[in-house]
């Protein structure tokens, strides 16, 4: 059982509040008045420095940051987690992406029964048949290699290994992996235009097996097959990774050509499980193991490192800070990889799934913020997209950057210009330009009074607007699955503090039932009085012109 703690009953709340209201940091003040900041708030892993040094928080904002970690039992809570117990209450489940990446001699019982060897024995599947798909020795019915993949899944079964296919393009072997998640057609149909059904192997990817989307796409891919090869051919060209082994049977796949996982993994947190099949043949299983044993070394970080140098941690709790207290209602992913371009997307999923919450452990709505909207776009691009809101509009949107020292490709000094950008503007947004300096540019430029006048409100920056950083040495399998475990844990740490259950997901439901009822009324073609004026004015309006 997770503690059930109201965050605001705390003491640690109300001092934060106090400070919150007494304090009014600007962070030039910040770092002139501790020549040290830099060294006493950055973390160095092995492979990374973690700065967080930018932020809106001196040494008493942390060390009350922290009471407030440790007054909402944060501690209990991880070791809860980790060791299997049903911390998904709602659900009653265990919550156990972290077992799948577990490369101790530790057991982890569910119900009583060590997981370790069912992982193992999956882990295995995937090796196997990957290699055999990878060298060619699997082949399609028409005795052809498999050219390309087709990955068919959404959310979860979709995001986390369209983020990882891309961060590692770099890694990829000679498969060609593709995604289809878009219940529009258009996707499916632009995705099979130029495949060949003698070369496509197909991987339906759904823990339920039976999300309309998925199973939507899957029937037409199946149809699109069946116009060259047989039935007898399916198990050739179609696997599937789901919980629900039933429900695969009825598909029509081969029970060896199921890769299982269990309902402790939850979707936002699957890609470790079978769910990661596409990014094994895109990468190949010693990568996909890299990628394990990078999550592995975070969690080891997390679960034993001190909350003062813990860095999931130090993430979730100064994003409360920024949430609670100053009201930010985003958060800016932003990563200086083009390879990262999914992460923010990917990321979307898994906190606002996690901790879009309104209702606490105890069941009452809360009184307080929880999940913010997180969103972001590779930089430079963002530069020339959103920065200007971020530099000069009316919100302050905390960001993280996200950056690598070196790159795969060596292509001119486009490395050095890409991270100078990213120096640029964590600095241009935590120090900006005062109003002083902004005139001294303006008379330097030559202009007279007047202009000045006229211009000079327009060209400050009142900075502290607030990032932390993270610099990888290279972006590998190994330092992927360390970043991403990472903000996994973060968001862990703010749902455990804003007392919600962040492995739910019920607010997706709603939705689905009226689709379902309404594709039935849309599909008799009458027209439709059942709704709502607008409502019923769309269906018709949609009637009226198919
Ligand atoms: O969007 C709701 C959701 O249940 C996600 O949590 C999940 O990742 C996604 O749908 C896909 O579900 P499934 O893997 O069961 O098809």
């Amino acid at each position: 059982m997770l503690p059930k703690i109201n965050p605001e009953n705390t003491d640690a709340w109300l001092n934060l509040n106090d400070h919150f209201l007494n304090s009014d940091f600007e962070l030039r003040q910040l770092f002139a008045e501790n020549p040290n900041r830099f060294a006493e708030f950055s973390v160095k892993g092995e492979n990374f420095l973690f700065d967080y040094s930018k932020n809106l928080a001196d040494e008493k904002t942390m060390e009350l940051l922290l009471n407030l970690a440790e007054e909402c039992q944060l501690k209990t809570a991880i070791d809860a987690m980790f060791s299997g117990e049903k911390i998904n209450e709602t659900e009653n489940r265990a919550v156990l992406h972290t077992a799948l990446r577990d490369f101790s001699d530790r057991e982890i019982l569910v119900d009583g029964e060590n997981v370790k060897p069912l992982i193992q024995k999956v882990l295995g599947q995937m090796k196997a048949f990957s290699e055999k798909v990878i060298s060619g020795e699997h082949k399609g019915f028409s005795g052809k290699e498999i050219t390309d993949v087709v990955n068919i899944g959404i959310g979860g079964s979709d995001l986390g290994p369209v983020m990882v296919c891309s961060a590692l393009k770099h890694f990829k072997t000679r498969l060609n992996v593709h995604f289809v998640s878009n219940v529009d057609g258009n996707h499916l149909a632009e995705t099979l235009k130029n495949l060949n059904p003698e070369t496509t192997l197909f991987i339906i990817a759904s823990k339920t097996f039976t999300t309309q989307e998925t199973m939507t796409n899957a029937e037409s891919a199946k149809g699109w097959f069946l116009k060259s090869g047989s039935e007898g051919d399916v198990a050739k060209h179609f696997v599937a990774l789901s919980t629900n082994l039933e429900a695969v049977k009825k598909f029509g796949i081969a029970e060896e050509n199921v890769f299982e996982f269990w309902d402790w993994v939850g979707g936002r947190y699957s890609l470790w499980s079978a769910i990661g099949l596409s990014i094994v043949l895109a990468v190949g299983y010693d990568n996909f193991e890299q990628l394990l044993r990078g999550a592995f070394d975070t969690d080891e970080h997390f679960r034993s490192a001190d909350f003062r140098e813990n860095i999931p941690v130090l993430m979730g709790l100064l994003g409360i800070w920024y949430r609670n207290f100053y009201g930010a209602p985003t958060y800016a992913i932003l990563p200086y990889s083009q390879y990262l371009d999914r992460f923010a997307a990917y990321l979307q999923q898994g906190d606002m799934e996690s901790n879009g919450k309104s209702v606490d452990r105890n069941g009452d709505f809360v009184e307080y913020e929880t999940g913010p909207i997180i969103w972001g776009e590779p930089g430079t691009n963002g530069q020339h997209a959103f920065y200007q809101l971020i530099h000069q509009g009316t919100e302050l949107i905390p960001a993280d950057f996200l950056a690598y020292v070196k790159s795969p490709n060596e292509v001119g000094d486009h490395q050095e210009k890409l991270l100078a950008n990213f120096f640029a503007q964590t600095e241009a947004l935590a120090f900006g330009k005062t109003e002083d300096e902004a005139k001294a540019e303006l008379e330097g430029s030559g202009k007279s009074e007047e202009e000045i006048r006229k211009l000079l409100n327009y060209k400050v920056f009142s900075g502290d607007t607030p990032t932390n950083s993270f610099l990888f040495e290279e972006l590998t399998p190994f330092s992927l699955g360390q970043l991403i475990a990472l903000y996994e844990h973060k968001i862990f740490v703010q749902g455990i503090i804003w007392n919600i259950f962040s492995f739910d997901q019920f607010g997706v439901e709603l939705g689905k039932v009226l689709a379902g009822n309404i594709l039935k009324e849309i599909k008799t073609g009458t027209e439709v009085t059942t709704h709502d004026s607008s409502t019923n004015g769309l269906m018709n309006y949609y009637l009226s012109k198919k």
